[in-house]
């Protein structure tokens, strides 16, 4: 059978970084009460000339070079955002033209923290379904855009950044010995908007909007989703929690992380944590955190990877793949 296997990553991340110690300036906080709430130590924030899409084609060309591979080599990009560049078109699209693509197609996903998981689930489909050999799925964001920096219960937690794999049709024997994608689930709940979304938008205030988050009312319900999606992909293929040899964790918070690697039983050893370098990069945090362990070359060929998210919506999901 045929199987998705990823064979390059990248990333970009804009040049300024901001320290805790940075907001204590402007905001009532301080660089310990983030470090103990939420693990952050500093985050990079766009300027004026790094956008989703250009943070985007930086790290798919990045991600290309590690696969030896060249934008002909593309049959679709599926870019994850909350953050786009316009309303429409698709951030997917201008990262494509500026790749110097005119094959192929694109389109974005919008599924806020969980749009990675979603973009690499939708392209295995693609995949597995005949209509593309190589897709590169992306996940970029500039955050630093929607937020409220007056308030101190959002605009510490968030950062910029981008983070790209190519993805490529393999032959598979359909055992969980093969390498690439071997099972993902999705999950979403609209009766929770409320907890976690953008008060405007194109259809209702004509605005952007700015992020607007219950803080408290998410982190009850993080560890639930996460473990809920994490159980499913583990009971679909028969792997055991204690087989997997990494745990990419969406970064938002360590205490999240943690509780869900705990309660799922995987050894703290396994678990990638960036979110004290980049904060919640939102759709980029997964394939931040899955390059920053494949560049320290703690993930090898052949070992089996859990990425999870959860975000806005409520959206959650998982996939489980051999490297
Ligand atoms: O990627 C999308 C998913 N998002 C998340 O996963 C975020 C989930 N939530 C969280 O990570 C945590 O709830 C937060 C980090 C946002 C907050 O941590 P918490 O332990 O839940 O704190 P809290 O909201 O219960 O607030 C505790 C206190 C409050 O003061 P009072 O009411 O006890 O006097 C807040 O006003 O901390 C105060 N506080 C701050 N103090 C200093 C809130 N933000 C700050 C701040 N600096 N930046």
């Amino acid at each position: 059978m045929i199987r998705s296997a990823v064979c390059g990553v990248g990333t970009a991340l804009p040049r300024k970084i901001m320290t805790n110690k940075d907001f204590e300036s402007f905001i009532d906080t301080s660089d310990a009460w983030i470090v103990q709430r939420t693990g952050i130590r500093q985050r990079h924030i766009a300027s004026e000339d790094e956008t989703t899409a250009s943070l985007g084609e930086k790290a798919a060309r990045r991600a290309l070079e590690d696969a030896n591979l060249t934008p002909d080599d593309i049959d679709l990009i599926i870019l994850a955002t909350a953050t786009p560049n316009n309303t429409f078109p698709a951030t997917a699209v201008e990262v494509q033209y500026r790749l110097g693509m005119h094959h192929g197609f694109a389109f974005d996903i919008q599924a806020v923290c969980s749009g990675f998981v979603y973009g690499l689930t939708t392209a295995d489909l693609h995949i597995r379904g005949g209509l593309a050999k190589r897709v590169l799925v992306i996940g970029s964001e500039t955050f630093s855009r929607i937020l409220d920096w007056s308030d101190r219960t959002t605009c510490v937690l968030f950062g910029d950044g981008a983070g790209a794999v190519v993805l490529e049709a393999i032959e598979g024997e359909g055992t969980i010995a093969d390498r690439g994608i071997l099972a993902s689930s999705l999950r979403s709940d609209g009766s929770q908007k409320e907890k976690l979304y953008v008060d405007g938008g194109p259809s209702t205030t004509g605005t952007v909007g700015q992020l607007r988050m219950q803080g408290r009312e998410v982190f009850k319900h993080a560890v639930g989703m996460i473990t809920d999606v994490v159980e499913d992909v583990l009971n679909q293929t028969g792997v055991a929690a204690e087989e997997l040899d990494w745990f990419v964790p969406h970064q938002a918070n360590k205490r999240i992380i943690d509780a869900s690697a705990k309660k799922l039983g995987i050894a703290e050893e396994k678990v990638v944590v960036t979110v004290d370098l980049h904060g919640n990069t939102s759709a980029a945090s997964v394939p931040l955190a899955l390059a920053h362990a494949v560049s320290q070359d703690r993930i090898k060929r052949g070992d089996l990877v859990l990425l999870e998210a959860m975000g806005g919506g409520f959206t959650w999901g998982a996939t489980l793949l051999r490297w």
